[in-house]
């Protein structure tokens, strides 16, 4: 069914009719697009939810429609190399995602494509490269096609009716047009033309979709392509499309290449350049090889070689690419998520910058200090931004979201081993402006200003776990986690004190006040509670009829180094909540009248979501939770049976159904009918999170102030682990045979390490 390719970074799938769209990103900052190993998916230009390119149609199936399509019309017959859409399929096929791009390798008739499709460094544009091969003489015809939608989809679901009209698709010099003219559109000056062009001359053309398509077909027979000619069609006011109609003459075994190119630029001039530049001899070849070079550069960073080939593949490959992506995308837009009202998570995006410091520190700042851009003088921040579409932000105050800044600094601090980024100066949301170092200080400001009765953190709109929205609406309700997450960047924040030559005790004061409640207040007897409602009830407790256990606590009073009995807590997160899928974030699953009927905490199902599935998320705590406590096996276990393939074979490709290389949130969980249904798989914390506790714990390689300190908790599985980590510019080659401690101290003459 798949198929790696390490050398090569890619995977390959035999069939096209996966259970799920499996997905990869093609981007080069600016221009990105979703697409389907089947070549479904979506474009769009720096933001879905304003310049989205494409119909990406969520509730239709196939649901990878529309896509980017081409038919190949050879005599009578047309078909597509990627598969889909036609019914007519290749007789030898397979399609390919690697680090940037997809490729379909198909034969139809003594007719050979391969065609890649990647978003190259030099101009915005998804190239289609088509490489054409025939076994005797032939002519075909190619048909290139795009379904063009509203750019604002949101719009477009409400007001299509009227707004359509705006819309203009025409042909300029063989180059198709679509300027989306709506004028309540939110940034009209920012917002592109998109083209589509070809290499070779185009005979005719369609901007019409009801013209290409016809009445009541679809992408699968297009009427167009059927009579084997295009009409000329524009189309100024209405449903627009991209088709081409290109005669390519074929040479029996002569290779000819075609490339097709659907960007985006400012005015016709601009696109008149771009297609100019993009139909340059060497243009393809060189972008290619850029995006190549890129991602070798990227993730030569980090790469190990050990037992578990798993295990390795993700680490290697395609844990750091989801990071990427996830770093890049928030929880924009995926196959789960549908680009339209999320844009840059704080939390979320605090803790996916935290794999991408050992790749790329300016790119981790630049982030944060856009996260510090939505904090308040007050310490507080915004819950999401949108820092492209230029909307107000959600300004939800929850528990977590300021202290995850805190925690990026640290990372990013101790990384570079410096303290200048401290000095840099960022803007308040609410007016002024201060350094780093002030900001993160506001971030336990605002935290110790903002305790409850008990003493733990105010729970406010939810901490980490969204669900937990209910518990403080009368602003009493408290959270126990977020107190384990306070210690967590307490420790972290004096250590910056004393290295900044200021006084970081206080907040080891704190942080003995908070562990001493969490001690006293929160040990439940045989695990850490929750959290407190309005009422006073402790959530996650024996005492409780359900959601007794709840995950985060016990991992994180590990983490924190909080709890006193934190080994008796993750035992009991064995007993209760491990399964051969993963690890439960709750046991046992809430009925949608608990605590009580009007304040309950759920509607999801059991074992769904929230509710007691697997949150993959959640587990790589676990994972480090583990190895603080020096259980290699019981970390391996919590990593290995999440891995994507293996969680997949365990569960069976039609019940995980998701792509067997990139994490998801969660998976169903037992008390589900679905147990093992892999949901909203790509943009999830666990890609970063995930990447964290492998090569920070299990192996065990960790960024410290004067030099690089390992200390790896690896079981047979993954030993011996040999690692190569470039490290503020040195290039470390450890080889750990056994777990233990060592400390390499950065004066840059120990490079290569045995344990
Ligand atoms: C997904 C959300 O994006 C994230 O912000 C949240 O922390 C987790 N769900 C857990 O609720």
């Amino acid at each position: 069914m798949y198929s790696f390719n390490n050398q090569k970074r890619e995977i390959t799938f035999k069939k096209y009719n996966t259970p799920t769209p499996w997905m990869n990103y093609l981007s080069n900052g600016t221009f990105h697009t979703m697409m389907s190993q089947a070549g479904g998916g979506v474009a769009f230009y720096k933001s879905p939810q304003i310049w989205r390119i494409n119909h990406y149609k969520f509730f239709h199936v196939p649901t990878d429609r529309s896509g980017f399509y081409t038919y190949i019309k050879d005599g009578g017959e047309y078909w597509c190399p990627t598969n889909e859409p036609c019914k007519t399929k290749p007789e030898k096929w397979q399609s390919t995602h690697g680090m940037g791009y997809t490729r379909f390798e198909a034969e139809r008739k003594g007719v050979s494509v391969t065609a890649t499709y990647f978003v190259g460094e030099y101009e915005n544009a998804l190239i289609w490269n088509l490489k054409l091969k025939s076994d005797s003489d032939k002519h075909i015809t190619l048909f290139p096609y795009v379904e063009l939608g509203m750019m604002e989809f949101m719009r477009e679901l409400q007001w299509q009716c009227y707004n359509k009209h705006q819309l203009s698709c025409y042909n300029m010099e063989d180059v198709l047009v679509y300027k989306y003219g709506v004028e309540t559109q939110p940034k009209p000056d920012e917002t592109p033309l998109v083209y589509f062009a070809a290499n070779v001359p185009v005979t005719a053309f369609d901007c019409d979709r009801d013209e290409f398509v016809g009445a009541y077909r679809s992408e699968e027979n297009p009427q167009r392509v059927e009579l084997g000619n295009c009409s000329k069609s524009t189309m100024y006011g209405g449903d627009p499309c991209f088709a081409l109609q290109l005669e390519i003459e074929l040479k029996a075994n002569e290779e000819k290449e075609v490339n097709i190119f659907l960007g985006t630029a400012m005015t016709e001039e601009d696109i008149r350049k771009s297609v100019e530049n993009c139909r340059k001899t060497d243009f393809v070849e060189k972008s290619f090889k850029g995006l190549a070079e890129k991602w070798d550069a990227h993730l030569s960073k980090f790469q190990c070689k050990i037992p578990d080939k798993d295990a390795e593949t993700m680490i290697n490959i395609w844990n750091p690419y989801q990071a990427e992506r996830n770093f890049q995308f928030s929880r924009n837009i995926s196959y789960y998520a549908t680009g339209t009202f999320r844009g840059v998570g704080v939390r979320d995006t605090a803790q996916d910058i935290l794999a991408m410091v050992p790749f790329d520190l300016r790119r981790a700042k630049d982030k944060l200090n856009l996260l510090f851009t939505q904090q308040y003088n007050d310490g507080h921040c915004n819950h999401y931004c949108f820092p492209t579409e230029g909307w107000e932000p959600v300004t939800r105050i929850h528990s977590d979201n300021h202290l995850w800044l805190v925690m990026a600094c640290y990372h990013i601090v101790i990384e570079e081993g410096k303290l200048d980024y401290l000095d840099e100066v960022v803007e308040f949301y609410d007016g002024g402006s201060a350094t780093v170092w002030e900001h993160i200080k506001k971030s336990i400001d605002f935290c110790l200003a903002n305790l409850g009765e008990c003493g733990f953190p105010l729970m406010l709109s939810s901490d980490w776990n969204d669900m937990l929205y209910k518990v403080c609406r009368e602003g009493k309700g408290e959270s126990i986690w977020t107190s384990m997450q306070f210690g967590t960047v307490l420790r972290q924040i004096a250590e910056i004190a004393d290295l900044k030559g200021e006084d970081g005790s206080k907040y080891l004061e704190t942080y003995e006040q908070q562990k001493k409640l969490v001690n006293e207040i929160a040990w439940d007897g045989e695990w850490y509670r929750r959290c407190i409602t309005d009422e006073g009830t402790f959530i996650g407790s024996e005492k409780e009829p359900q959601a007794k256990i709840w995950l985060n606590t016990q991992s994180w009073s590990v983490i924190s180094g909080m709890g006193d009995n934190g080994t008796q807590a993750m035992d009991n997160v064995k007993k209760y909540l491990d399964t051969d899928l993963g690890i439960k974030k709750i046991h046992p699953s809430m009925t949608t009248d608990y605590p009580t009927k009007d304040g309950n905490l759920t509607m999801y199902n059991k074992g769904c979501g929230e509710n007691g599935s697997v949150f993959c998320h959640a587990n790589t705590w676990a994972v480090i939770a583990e190895c603080l406590l020096k259980r290699p096996e019981n970390a391996y276990k919590y990593y290995h049976q999440l891995l994507p393939m293996v969680a997949q074979a365990q569960a069976g490709e039609w019940r995980y159904k998701a792509e067997p290389y990139v994490y998801c949130s969660n998976i169903f969980g037992p008390e589900s009918d679905k147990f093992g249904l892999a949901n909203v798989s790509w943009l999830t914390g666990t890609a970063a999170w995930m990447y964290v506790a492998v090569t920070q714990y299990m192996l065990g390689i960790r960024a410290k102030w004067d030099g690089l300190e390992i200390d790896p908790c690896l079981p047979k599985e993954m030993l011996p682990a040999k690692v190569t980590r470039v490290f503020r510019g040195k290039t470390y080659n450890i080889t750990i045979t056994k777990n233990e401690k060592k400390f390499i101290s950065f004066d840059g003459k120990e490079t290569d390490v045995i344990i």
